[in-house]
């Protein structure tokens, strides 16, 4: 109650407190230990000059470090390579450790777990269905010729055929962002895996491609796509998993 109250004044950019030197950040909390809903902590920052430039995973940090140490969160490399820091961000998933804190000029900063996921903890989702549904595409080179340790080439073309495709860094901003992943999580493979199914498929140097193919031909596992194209654009590495799944599809009709 006390904290819907703070909520209510802090959010009303009228009220007298709201300065401009300050960022307000809104935290989704849940912690299974306590056996009470989950709620929201507002973290006033000062920012300076040099912190317009921090992006949000140096202020969660910093939240971390200087407010409360229980916040839980995910993140590894702060580059946008390993993609563990994946969450929603004032309504669009994307990596904290690429989002400017500065964006959309706001003094607000709303951050949720990733949306339509088991939570574990705070802003850490479980991914437990969605690495279970990588390993069912076994991402790896199926290849069985003797190559007498001698390199398995392939040609310059089909090189460039996997661009686009292996940057993909396995965030799950796009599949948590699908709608049609939110009712089918556990039949639809959603975009990131099919993505990677298709990265797979396309590269020259695996023989399973057929039986990959037959793999997805299903109700549920690639026809669930109906087109939404949200997870184009939350994709950090910019990459297209739509037009993978539309490729995908039309293989499998072939
Ligand atoms: S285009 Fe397909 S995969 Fe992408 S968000 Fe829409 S339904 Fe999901
Ligand atoms: S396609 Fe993009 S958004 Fe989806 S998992 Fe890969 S990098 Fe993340
Ligand atoms: S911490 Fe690795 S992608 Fe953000």
């Amino acid at each position: 109650m006390f904290i819907q109250k703070i909520e209510k004044l802090i959010f009303n950019e009228d009220i007298f407190f709201v300065s401009a030197n300050y960022k307000y950040i809104r935290i989704y909390r849940w912690n299974p230990s306590l056996n009470i809903k989950p709620w929201f902590n507002i973290y006033p920052i000062v920012l300076n000059e040099t912190s317009t430039q921090l992006m949000v995973l140096d202020v969660l940090f910093k939240i971390k470090n200087d407010f409360d140490s229980t916040l839980a969160f995910r993140r590894s490399c702060r580059e946008g390579i390993c993609g563990s820091c994946a969450m929603n961000i004032n309504g669009l998933n994307s990596l904290a450790c690429l989002k400017p804190t500065n964006f959309q000029n706001s003094s607000f900063l709303t951050i949720y777990p990733l949306p339509h996921l088991f939570v574990i903890k705070d802003l850490i989702s479980d991914l437990t269905n969605f690495y279970n549904q990588f390993k069912l595409i076994k991402p790896w080179l199926i290849n069985n010729k003797a190559y007498n340790n001698k390199f398995n080439l392939q040609s310059k073309y089909d090189r460039i055929l996997l661009d686009g495709l292996y940057e993909c860094i396995l965030c799950a901003c796009c599949s948590s962002s699908c709608p049609s992943y939110w009712w089918n999580y556990d039949k639809y493979l959603g975009p990131a895996i099919l993505l990677q199914t298709y990265r797979w498929i396309i590269d020259s140097r695996d023989e399973n491609s057929l039986s990959r193919l037959n793999f997805l031909n299903n109700k549920f596992r690639v026809s669930k796509c109906h087109n939404i194209f949200n997870c184009i654009k939350v994709c950090p590495k910019k990459l297209n998993p739509t037009k993978a799944i539309n490729i995908l599809k039309n293989l499998i009709a072939e």
